[in-house]
């Protein structure tokens, strides 16, 4: 199976939102959120947008503290935290505190313009959701897009508690999952076989539509069909073959007999 990254229709909607919130009216509302269940293709997404669009791209993890997540966003911008001079020769010092380092880090975004994406927003959540906060201030201040990357899938209604944060979102991208039209599109540009639709069809319904699921069910089709000397693989020839492990869940076979 070829690497690459297929542009499906949950793609196309986020470059909409992208579009309709750099339009936006209000600069104060810069916050998107890319919402769904694991497994959509989210990550992916919006990773391949921020390496397009030169944004900060940054995964948020469990339980970090304030200036522990400053820190880590100034060196995705590559801030230089320690004393050193610029490039004027004037001696710039270290930070000497959170308040100082997020300084730093508002006028790097605003000299640059550069969007911020947090995959993992959730956890960015604890402590009154003062992470999120941070991220509110840093897109008031700079009038930046942030894109809020839901890792789990009530991440939306959660935030709601946040009144101040929730009301800066100006738009929702729920991902939604894929259809036949899109697992065509993958098979089209990541495998090296072809195969019939009927078979396309079933790893769809099989997969739930999780991008997850359909890159491994695709990937074993097109190995068992390699493996046989076949260039067109067709249902009949996978009838009663299993297609998709979910080592991350229930087992299809099962899922299928509920
Ligand atoms: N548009 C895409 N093109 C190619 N591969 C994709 C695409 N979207 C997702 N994938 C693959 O599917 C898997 C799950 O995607 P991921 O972005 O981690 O989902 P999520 O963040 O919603 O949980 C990953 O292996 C990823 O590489
Ligand atoms: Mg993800």
């Amino acid at each position: 199976m070829k690497k690459g990254f297929v542009q499906n229709g949950n793609y196309a909607r986020f470059l909409q939102a992208v579009k309709a919130t750099e339009q936006r009216g209000s600069m104060e509302s810069g916050l998107i959120l890319v919402s769904g269940e694991p497994g959509l293709g989210k990550s992916k997404a919006v990773d391949r947008w921020a390496a397009d669009n030169h944004a900060l791209y940054f995964r948020a993890v469990e339980n970090m503290g304030h200036d522990f997540f400053l820190r880590s966003l100034c060196a995705v911008a590559g801030i230089n935290l320690l004393p050193h001079q610029d490039e004027h020769g004037n001696k710039v010092r270290a930070p000497r505190n959170k308040n100082e380092t997020q300084k730093r880090l508002t006028e790097h975004v605003i000299r640059k313009q550069c969007p911020i994406v947090i995959d993992e927003a959730q956890k960015l959540m604890g402590h009154d959701a003062r992470l999120l906060e941070v991220m509110r201030d840093i897109s008031d201040s700079a009038e930046i897009i942030v894109v809020l990357v839901a890792g789990v899938a009530n991440f939306g209604s959660q935030i709601k508690a946040y009144p101040q944060i929730s009301r800066r979102i100006f738009m929702e991208v729920p991902f939604e999952h894929w259809k036949l039209q899109d697992v065509k599109l993958v098979c089209k540009q990541l495998l090296e076989i072809t195969a019939e639709d009927a078979l396309l069809e079933r790893i769809t319904i099989e997969s739930k539509g999780l991008m997850r699921l359909v890159m491994n069910g695709l990937s074993t089709l097109e190995r068992i069909a390699k493996a046989n000397g076949v260039q067109h693989a067709c249902m009949a020839d996978f009838e009663g073959q299993e297609l998709i492990t979910d080592w991350d869940g229930e087992e299809p076979r099962k899922r299928r007999s509920k």
